[in-house]
């Protein structure tokens, strides 16, 4: 079945780059000249997503005027003699179907998808964290796609050991290339704890049956309710999938990230 809908859940509060999000939605930071959101969109586009569901909470409408078209930005660029920019400003609306749903209180990943339940409806999609930009030939989203036979897929990368406790970490049982199966899932293991060194990145692909297993999930202690837990609990009914992802990743959640991001794309 294709997959045509992509939720990108951006709801939420980006502590990790405070200040500069107390007013700035960090999804609209840029990384060289474009906003980290619009490579994602991007990315979903070029693997073959034809409708955007954002998942935006109050005071992230920019996004939404990012996405609209500027009719006074393109006149004001032609009166200038700037037409040569037009192509900078002008195709985006015109990308994809885009929609967007709220999410009232930042009460988790999970959470935020659930919000999108009934604009993605009874068909597979594709979710994508705000932060996590791969720079690859092959669009992240359309190596996932590929595998896809009707169950859920996660992104993963190999992870140094001194750094594996900050992910998701998969215990594979069966290897093809880089496609796995999915024996389980640990949640930020120790080094030791760790069954593989393949980290969980925020790229997925979900059957419908999703929605389900996130409301059958508890909250973890921090109150949220997180994707991951929902592909826990789905793994009692399916298999679930991983795939290695070819290229560099970036986590442009923190400013470290972005920084090295905004260097791998000026290059
Ligand atoms: P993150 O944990 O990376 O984003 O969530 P955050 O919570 O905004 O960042 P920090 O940790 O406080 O710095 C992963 C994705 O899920 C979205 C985020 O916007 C991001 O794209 N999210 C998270 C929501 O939409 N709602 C939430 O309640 C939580």
């Amino acid at each position: 079945m294709k997959i045509r809908k992509v939720v990108l859940p951006v709801a939420g509060v980006g502590t990790r780059f405070l200040p500069a999000t107390k007013v700035v939605p960090k999804e609209l930071l840029p990384i060289a000249d474009k906003p980290v959101i619009q490579y994602l969109v991007e990315e979903a586009v070029l693997s073959g997503i034809e409708e955007i569901i954002f998942v935006i909470s109050k005071g992230k409408e920019l996004i939404k005027d990012h996405f609209s078209h500027h009719p006074e930005l393109e006149a004001l660029l032609k009166s200038r003699g700037k037409e040569y920019l037009l192509d900078k400003v002008n195709p985006i609306h015109k990308m994809a179907n885009f929609k967007y749903v709220y999410q009232d209180e930042p009460l988790g990943d999970g959470h935020a998808v659930l919000m999108a339940e009934k604009e993605v409806g009874d068909e597979p999609f594709v979710v994508l964290f705000g932060d996590d930009i791969v720079k690859n030939d092959v669009p992240a989203t359309k190596q996932l796609i590929e595998k896809f036979t009707g169950e859920s897929i996660l992104a993963v990368e190999r992870v140094p050991k001194d750094k594996i406790s900050m992910y998701g970490v998969i215990k594979p049982i069966n290897q093809d290339g880089k496609l796995y199966e999915v024996g389980e899932l640990i949640e930020k293991p120790s080094a030791e704890e760790a069954p593989s060194d393949l980290g969980i990145i925020g790229k997925y692909v979900c059957p419908p049956e999703i929605f389900d297993a996130i409301k059958q999930s508890k909250s973890s202690k921090d109150g949220e309710l997180r994707l991951i837990d929902g592909f826990m609990k789905l793994m009692e009914s399916q298999k679930v999938w991983a795939v290695e992802i070819d290229g560099e990743r970036f986590d442009t959640g923190n400013p470290a990230g972005l920084a090295a991001a905004s260097i791998a794309y000026l290059q």
